[in-house]
């Protein structure tokens, strides 16, 4: 048994009933920084830290797939230089940390219009999907330019380019063309930073995914905050639409 587990144990989080399939909306970098009156990208920096811990702690609690969001297809508004620190943070980051999430059996996916990002970071993200795709420990999923909508988009090009035809159209054949379709659906989606909205997150694959908001910044969340929201979501009663048993 791992620390972390003997931790969430102690909380009264049940591990054989974990969510699969943890899905992240890591906000409040900004506001972070601005509370200490440092540069937003600083913030981007300390959310980095923060994400190399929680990758660490959900594959020591036993969590299965985690999915963060990263850079939104949306995000590109944003002033030039905060755009161009975020690719930049990335890139470095997808570089860096390779080599240890290999050695943790981590296995990298990524969701996302990937051909529209910078050819440095694009050939780092393809390295780390070839170097860890047999590894069998967390799947670790980085959306980056990913949108919710661009993925349903992208997912009716592939039906229409291979002819499919109308009849066969349905829910499977959809989801088969999604950025990952191996993946199982999100369990629980966690939002830092208290905004009660999707942001065009996972819109397809989230349809019954339970919501954890917390008021913490995402440089913020920490081990205490991941096993607050384990314990949330196994307060919940998921029903799919039935009634509950
Ligand atoms: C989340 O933090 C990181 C990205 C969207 C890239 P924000 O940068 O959105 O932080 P706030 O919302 O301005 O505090
Ligand atoms: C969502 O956060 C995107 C990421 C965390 C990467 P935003 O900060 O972009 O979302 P809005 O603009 O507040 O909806
Ligand atoms: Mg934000």
């Amino acid at each position: 048994m791992t620390e972390i587990q003997r931790l969430a144990e102690e909380r009264g989080v049940d591990l054989n009933r974990l969510p699969v399939h943890v899905a992240m909306i890591m906000d409040g970098n900004g506001r972070w920084a601005n509370r200490r009156g440092i540069g937003r990208l600083l913030g981007h920096r300390e959310g980095y830290k923060t994400l190399r811990e929680v990758l660490l702690n959900c594959s020591e609690l036993g969590i299965k797939f985690l999915t963060v969001y990263a850079f939104s297809a949306e995000n590109w508004k944003r002033p030039a230089d905060e755009v161009d620190g975020l690719m930049r943070l990335i890139e470095g980051a997808a570089r860096d940390e390779l080599r240890t999430m290999h050695q943790n059996n981590v296995r990298v996916c990524v969701a996302g219009r990937r051909t529209e990002l910078p050819p440095g970071l694009q050939a780092a993200l393809e390295h780390g999907i070839e170097t860890t795709q047999n590894n069998t420990g967390i799947t670790f999923t980085l959306a980056v330019n990913y949108g919710g909508r661009a993925e349903v988009v992208d997912a009716v090009k592939s039906l229409v380019s291979e002819h499919v035809p109308v009849d066969m159209i349905d829910e499977a054949a959809i989801g088969a063309r999604l950025y990952n379709p191996d993946h199982p659906e999100p369990d629980l989606m966690i939002r830092t930073a208290g905004e009660m909205r999707w942001s065009n997150f996972l819109l397809w694959q989230g349809a019954y995914c339970e919501l954890f908001v917390t008021e913490k910044t995402w440089p913020e969340f920490d081990r205490e905050a991941l096993i607050e929201a384990c314990l949330s979501f196994q307060d919940r009663t998921r029903k799919f639409g039935a009634l509950a048993e």
